[in-house]
């Protein structure tokens, strides 16, 4: 049993295990990259630190006998360049902990992967009617349990509340569950990229997907 919740700063690590777990098209980050906790600084501290209010997740158990324990998290954010803001006003301390070689696993694959994102070109996108965005993942063992779906209504129906008119996500074309999910709820293609980013990892080519939907 589980239940859809907001997130509470006492779920911090359990969402922080989830997204290291699922972070590489649903299976851990290390497939592709051996610094786990320089990526969470990076990228989930924001939703955790700063955007807790539109952080969803499932929590095991009934609302009544809460554990703690998250199935699944819907990262949310109403304003996209609050988002940008956040990283930075955050970026120099993530480098300066990276130089000092304050995180574990900077390995070649790492640096390598580190290298290859930074030069990474997408092509101008207007995302101005899509202000907001998400990102979700749920656990492997649990995943068609409709955790997912529960998630994103809760976070979409928070959305229209709050007037939000759209929201956006990245994908890719490796997400093959995802990806028929986002288009049957609605979510139109706005973006195609061919990449070679994840070649070493997955052995060929994807494609890293936009989706909007307007709300
Ligand atoms: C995509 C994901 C978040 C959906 O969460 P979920 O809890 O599995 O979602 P639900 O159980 O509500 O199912 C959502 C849809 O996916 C389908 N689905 C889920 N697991 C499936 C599976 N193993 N095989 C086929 N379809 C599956 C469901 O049938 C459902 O489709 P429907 O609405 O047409 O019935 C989750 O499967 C996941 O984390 N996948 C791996 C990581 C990933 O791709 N995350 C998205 C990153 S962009």
């Amino acid at each position: 049993m589980w239940h859809v919740r907001l997130y509470q700063p006492t779920d911090r690590a359990a969402v922080f295990q989830l997204c290291g777990d699922t972070t590489f098209f649903g299976a851990p980050i290390e497939h592709f990259f051996d610094a786990r906790e320089l990526f969470l600084d990076t990228f989930a501290a924001y939703y955790t630190d700063r955007a807790g209010d539109h952080l969803w997740v499932a929590a095991a158990g009934s609302a009544e006998d809460d554990r703690g324990d998250i199935a699944g998290y819907l990262m949310g954010c109403p304003d996209t360049a609050d988002n940008h803001r956040w990283f930075r006003a955050h970026v120099r301390k993530i480098i300066w902990r990276t130089i000092t070689l304050r995180y574990r696993g900077l390995t070649s694959k790492t640096l390598r992967f580190a290298w290859n994102y930074l030069h990474l070109r997408m092509p101008y996108l207007d995302l101005s009617p899509y202000p907001a965005h998400l990102h979700i993942n749920t656990r492997a063992e649990l995943r068609g349990s409709g955790i997912g779906t529960a998630l994103m209504r809760a976070y979409l129906d928070q959305l229209r509340s709050e007037n939000i008119p759209g929201v956006h996500l990245e994908t890719s074309s490796e997400n093959k569950i995802a990806v028929p999910w986002y288009e049957k709820l609605g979510f139109q293609l706005l973006q195609r990229t061919p990449t070679d980013l994840y070649k070493a990892s997955v052995g060929h080519s994807i494609d890293l997907l936009v989706y909007g939907l307007r709300l």
